[in-house]
C-alpha cells in the first residue's frame, strides 16, 4: 500500500512538472520589435544605411521577413535573425512597425 502512495504521489509530480508554465514567456510584439533597433534604430528609425523600417508596408516587411526565414533572400544577419519568429509574429511585427 505505501508503494503504491508513493508511486501515486511520484506520478502526480511529474503530471505538475508537465503543466508548468513554461519559464520564458514570449515577449511581447513590440518588445520584439525593439531587438531589431540597434541596426534599424530606434522604432524602426534608421539612421545608418541599415534600411528604414518605420512606416514600412506591412506586405513587404511580411514578404521580406519570410523570403529571410526561407533562405531566398540572402542576408547573413537577417536570414539567422528572421528564424526566430512565427508567422504570426512577423506580421505583428510589420503591423508594428507600419504606424511608427
Ligand atoms: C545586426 C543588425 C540587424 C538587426 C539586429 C536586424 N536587422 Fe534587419 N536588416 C539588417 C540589414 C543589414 C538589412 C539589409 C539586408 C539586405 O537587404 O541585404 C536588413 C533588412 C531588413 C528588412 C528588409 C527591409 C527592406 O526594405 O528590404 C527587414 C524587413 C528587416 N531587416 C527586419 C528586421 C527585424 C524585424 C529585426 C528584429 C527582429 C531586424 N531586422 C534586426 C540588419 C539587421
Amino acid at each position: 500500500m505505501k508503494k503504491i502512495s508513493l508511486l501515486i504521489i511520484a506520478v502526480s509530480a511529474i503530471a505538475t512538472v508537465d503543466a508548468a508554465e513554461p519559464i520564458a514567456k514570449r515577449p511581447s510584439l513590440e518588445r520584439m520589435a525593439h531587438a531589431c533597433s540597434g541596426c534599424h534604430g530606434t522604432y524602426g528609425h534608421a539612421i545608418a544605411p541599415t534600411p528604414v523600417l518605420a512606416g514600412i508596408s506591412e506586405e513587404g516587411f511580411v514578404k521580406a521577413m519570410r523570403e529571410f526565414k526561407a533562405g531566398q533572400r540572402e542576408s547573413s544577419i537577417m536570414n539567422r535573425i528572421s528564424q526566430a519568429y512565427s508567422d504570426e509574429e512577423i506580421v505583428g511585427m510589420a503591423q508594428f512597425f507600419k504606424k511608427q
